[in-house]
């Protein structure tokens, strides 16, 4: 069976989508755990966040740094420019050692150095429409071709998206079948929301991308504000129930989940209410598929 793409994107920032994708990747990963102890199958994650939080999230710490501070360990940059393979690209986050094991959850880390890498991306689209002897995908392509080898290895590739794609926008919608779009409940955050929904599926029907909006997750939701009540209403008015995901409550579990030790919602705080909503999500994202 083929990878299910699901990427996590949101044009504005801090609304969860790093948390989002790190805990939902978790949660699949356990799903896929059997009876036996043993995995049948794994999940990938995809860091496409210069900032690199996905690997603090998760307390692994791939980068080493060379004399002048610059990243030199793995990195997604490399594997977009064709300079590493998958496998070198792809680190184990297991940390059976801390006591949380992690068989089959696995990480292409990002630095620093993917924030130069879009400009070489574009000249190379240009040389190559020059030269047909040069072998560079195109850049709508780039993850798709990059990528590809990943299919047949994983059940799940999950990618967690920077607020500003730009460049690589279309590449991520043309690879992942699914978005998930996290939202703060607030008036800006929605309209934000409804925005990069509306550009998406405006692509989808152009027939220039694969990915649709599958869900919605309302995120750092105060269940009892009148506000936030308001605002989910708008959400269900403007989507219908079908794509709004259960609302993630507004929790300090989440910030300490990350703050000590880098341990996701289902090693933290199994019970906690921020923890049942994405697992709710997670098993939504296992079903539809
Ligand atoms: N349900 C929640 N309750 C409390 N805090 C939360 C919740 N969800 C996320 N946070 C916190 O909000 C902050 C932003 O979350 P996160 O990094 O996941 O957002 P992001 O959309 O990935 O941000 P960026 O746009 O910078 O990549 C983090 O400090 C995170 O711990
Ligand atoms: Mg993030």
């Amino acid at each position: 069976m083929k990878a299910s793409v699901i990427a996590v994107a949101n044009n504005k920032g801090g609304v969860a989508k790093t948390t989002t994708a790190v805990n939902v990747a978790d949660m699949l990963a356990r799903r896929l755990i059997g009876p036996d102890g043993k995995p049948t199958g794994h999940v990938l994650l995809v860091d496409l966040d210069p900032q690199g939080n996905v690997a603090d999230a998760l307390g692994v710490r791939p980068q080493v740094y060379d004399d002048d501070r610059n990243p030199t360990g793995p990195c997604v940059s490399f594997l977009l420019m064709g300079a590493k393979t998958l496998r070198e690209s792809v680190i184990s986050l297991d940390r059976k050692g801390d006591g949380l094991p992690r068989p089959n959850l696995f990480l292409v880390p990002s630095s620093r150095r993917l924030e130069s890498i879009a400009e070489e991306l574009i000249v190379r689209e240009f040389q190559s429409m020059r030269n047909s002897r040069l072998e560079y995908p195109p850049l709508d392509d780039v993850l798709s071709v990059r990528f590809a080898p990943a299919l047949d290895i994983f059940r799940y590739i999950i990618i967690d998206c920077p607020p500003k794609l730009d460049t690589l926008k279309k590449a991520v919608y043309r690879f992942a079948e699914r978005v998930i779009v996290p939202t703060k409940p607030d008036f800006l955050s929605v309209e934000g929301a409804v925005q990069h929904t509306e550009d998406l599926e405006d692509l989808h029907e152009r027939k220039e991308v694969k990915a649709r909006v599958a869900y919605i997750v309302p995120s750092m939701v105060h269940p009892r504000q009148v506000m936030d009540q308001q605002m989910m209403v708008a959400l269900m008015k403007a989507y219908g129930r079908n794509r709004i995901a259960a609302p993630v409550p507004q929790s300090v579990v989440v910030k300490e989940s990350f703050g000590r030790g880098g341990r996701t919602l289902m090693e933290y705080a199994p019970e906690s209410p921020a923890t049942q909503a994405y697992q709710h999500l997670a098993e939504r994202v296992y079903h539809d598929r």
